[in-house]
């Protein structure tokens, strides 16, 4: 089972709208894939509740985390996105050390990048690899290539894809779906399918479940 944290201490960054998008990506290509929502909002939770449908999101404190990790494997789970809440550092850290990998969405906004040392330091904390993901890019805008070099340039690892400020991203969760079901061949899918393939492969995690493997079988 391979699991992503998504944090950000600034709060609107975009996690929600990545959880649910990276989580449906995963579950499209076939793996048996759960959310697991530690912020008290609610958001993934309650975008649940209007899709009545999989990914399953499972709503928890962080200290339960080790338990919910635990019940995953146990349902040979593949594939876990942990959403978090903002100004949280504390669950945050937890989700972060029990991931394969982390991902902080953030901005290409002044106010944005000054706020991502805190999350930084926090995923630094964890010690597993962490990448920030420009996040609500304005489209055809230097702004994009221009925070990438800044954050890197301070030594952060920086995702090679950007979610970009797309109707699709917002319209599509109103009733439980995402951008690739809502818009399956628009630029908002593409987008998120090139930031779920580019992590998998970070973990180590086949993009797409094998077409001769039976269900039900045991996940690695
Ligand atoms: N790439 C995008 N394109 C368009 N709208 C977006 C995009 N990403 C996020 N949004 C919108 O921005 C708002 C904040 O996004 P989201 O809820 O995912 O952020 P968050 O980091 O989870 O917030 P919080 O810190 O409150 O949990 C939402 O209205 C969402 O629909
Ligand atoms: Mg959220």
């Amino acid at each position: 089972m391979k699991t992503i944290a998504i944090i950000s201490q600034k709060g609107g960054a975009g996690k929600t709208t990545l959880a649910v998008h990276l989580a449906v990506c995963a579950h499209l290509a076939g793996h048996r894939t759960a959310i697991v929502d530690l912020d008290p909002q609610a958001t993934a939770r309650k975008w649940s509740d209007k899709r009545k449908a999989e990914p399953e999101v499972v709503g928890d404190q962080a200290e339960r985390l080790p338990f919910l990790l635990e019940a995953a494997r146990n349902n040979h789970a593949d594939f876990l996105v942990i959403d978090t809440a903002p100004n949280a550092d504390r669950a945050s850290l937890i989700a972060a050390r029990a991931a394969d990998l982390i991902l902080i969405p953030c901005r290409p906004a002044a106010f944005d990048l000054d706020a991502i040392e805190a999350t930084c330091d926090l995923a630094s904390l964890a010690r597993k690899p962490a990448w920030v993901l420009l996040s609500s890019a304005p489209v055809r805008s230097p702004l994009v290539e221009e925070s990438r070099l800044g954050l890197e340039s301070q030594g952060r690892l920086v995702a090679p894809h950007a979610l970009h400020q797309r109707v699709a991203f917002s319209h599509s969760v109103i009733d439980g779906r995402t951008a690739v079901e809502f818009e399956p061949f628009g630029k908002a899918a593409t987008e998120i399918q090139d930031i779920y393939k580019w992590a998998c492969g970070q973990m180590g995690m086949p993009t797409r479940l094998h077409a001769s493997e039976p269900a039900g079988r045991k996940s690695a």
